[in-house]
């Protein structure tokens, strides 16, 4: 102990048995770090990671097909991991990588031209209900073969750059972009797309650069990369001479790392893409792209996401066997919420926009949160336990409490002085101080239910210290307000970390 130099972060250490030390830390010193926190902004707790320009690829849904809850698990996911490196001061490009390019766009634009000959007048209207017209033309498809010979043709004009297929396919891919759009506005998600049609051009350079590197061999009329540890290998060209989802992802990974400049490249999807990934990295190391190190930058990783899971442990499907559309799952958060809250009385004086708002706050963290925890679904909407409720309920009362008070937190701030003298004061300042750790684990893990559970402890800290030492009235009113505004500081942030709407008052 003699050999520690002293320092204001200790109060004291001490041997505890063999190979053990137990060091406390100072109150004075940590109740210090949190009023400098409140002073200089919770933007001085974020975590310094060595990363400048990180790509998360997220979300990317595919053209023409509804957005499903697979795809609102990876841009939920996708969003709090980008903003979590955003916080920590990376520059996040966030990519949408959708499905906007393959053989399917020969049968939907040929099945366009087939069923409305004027569908260039007819714009909108001719493709209303974009997901059956995509069942549509798919059912033709399978039990037509001489449509499935003129869709095939229609892959080869559309290839070509013919300009009728061109514009049909820019009005497909629109229709359903704006479709998306309705969903990432209604979560607050911002992302920017580059699909995988971005990549076309790139391709064969960076397939002849593999093929130059001996890389790249010939199988059964097609290309393929063999990789080691795999038994199937990478096919980058197919046997008819098209490319496929492993040519485009190649070629992104090289574009993102020579053109983008990233460090850091996170794909979020279904684990069932596991394998896919596993192999396009395994050939960026082989060419020598990215170091065969994992502890190295550049480096990429996948995050692999279970499938979303109804209450019979099956995959979640509607009755109709149908999965589930994102907009109903929206629809019902929000008005389940909006019952809650009118039928117990809370929104009383609320005007309707008030309980509006509220009602999407609650209903569309709700859905996040409980991803983001893994939680089951038919948890996700209950208002004790790990739920977003409770936690938004949680930080309201916080609020209330300080408002009550009638004093004002910001000359608090300046004036006032925080003591962590009672043992639930000391739990829930240390509690505190470990925001940014916490935030550096999720990112190294790329687990953002990390962040959840921190959260979560927090709640409970704070309900514990709030049963325990009284606030307002008491002669401690000043550093317990403090407090308490650190607190809600702390869970506002992980609220936005986790892209969830803070309430105020309920
Ligand atoms: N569109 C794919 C899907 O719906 C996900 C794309 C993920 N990103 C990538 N670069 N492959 O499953």
């Amino acid at each position: 102990m003699k050999n520690l130099p002293p320092s204001e972060m200790i109060e004291s250490c001490s041997v505890a048995g063999p190979g053990f030390v137990n060091i406390v830390l100072s109150k004075k010193w940590m109740a210090k770090c949190i009023q400098k926190m409140l002073g200089d902004g919770i933007g001085t707790w974020a975590p310094s990671i060595q990363v400048k320009r990180a790509v998360v690829d997220f979300s990317s849904p595919n053209i023409a097909k509804e957005m499903h809850v697979g795809h609102l698990r990876s841009t939920i996911i996708g969003d709090t991991i980008a903003r979590m490196l955003e916080f920590s001061n990376v520059e996040v490009l966030r990519r949408n990588h959708v499905g906007d390019w393959g053989t399917q766009f020969g049968m939907l634009i040929q099945y366009l031209f087939e069923e409305t000959p004027n569908w260039e007048e007819a714009g909108e209207k001719a493709i209303s209900d974009l997901q059956a017209f995509y069942r549509a033309s798919k059912a033709k498809f399978d039990e037509d073969p001489a449509f499935k010979a003129r869709a095939q043709q229609a892959v080869v004009h559309l290839r070509g750059g013919e300009s009728q297929y061109q514009t049909a396919w820019a009005k497909i891919c629109e229709i359903s972009r704006r479709g998306f759009q309705v969903i990432y506005q209604r979560l607050g998600i911002v992302l920017e797309e580059k699909g995988e049609s971005f990549y076309n051009p790139y391709i064969p350079r960076v397939l002849s650069m593999l093929n130059d590197q001996g890389l790249i061999e010939e199988s059964e009329g097609a290309r393929i990369i063999k990789i080691e540890g795999h038994s199937i290998p990478l096919i980058v060209v197919k046997s008819d001479g098209g490319y496929n989802y492993a040519s485009t992802d190649l070629a992104a990974v090289w574009y993102r790392l020579n053109e983008e400049k990233a460090d850091w490249i996170i794909y979020v999807t279904d684990i069932g893409q596991q394998q896919h990934f596993d192999m396009v990295f395994s050939a960026a190391k082989l060419a020598g792209w990215l170091p065969s190190q994992a502890n190295l930058y550049p480096k990429t990783n996948h995050v692999p996401l279970g499938f979303v899971c109804g209450e019979d442990g099956k995959r979640f499907k509607t009755r109709s066997g149908d999965v589930v559309r994102l907009v109903e799952l929206l629809d019902e958060a929000k008005s389940r919420c909006k019952a809650a809250l009118v039928e117990r009385g809370k929104a009383a004086g609320w005007t309707a926009d008030e309980i509006e708002q509220t009602a999407e706050a609650v209903g569309y963290s709700a859905v996040k949160y409980a991803d983001l925890k893994n939680n089951s679904f038919d948890q996700m909407l209950n208002d004790r336990g790990n739920t977003a409720v409770y936690l938004l309920y949680a930080h309201a009362r916080i609020c209330s409490i300080i408002r009550k008070s009638g004093e004002d937190i910001e000359a608090l701030k300046q004036m006032g002085e925080i003591v962590l003298d009672h043992d639930d004061e000391r739990v829930l300042g240390l509690h505190l101080l470990q925001f940014a750790e916490v935030v550096e684990e999720a990112l190294a893990n790329l687990l953002p239910s990390t962040l959840c559970e921190y959260l979560y402890n927090l709640t409970e800290y704070f309900t514990k210290f709030y049963s325990n030492c009284q606030v307002v009235g008491s002669a401690e009113q000043t550093s317990r307000l403090l407090l308490c505004e650190a607190t809600a500081v702390v869970m506002r942030k992980c609220f936005h970390l986790l892209g969830m709407i803070p309430v105020y008052r309920i």
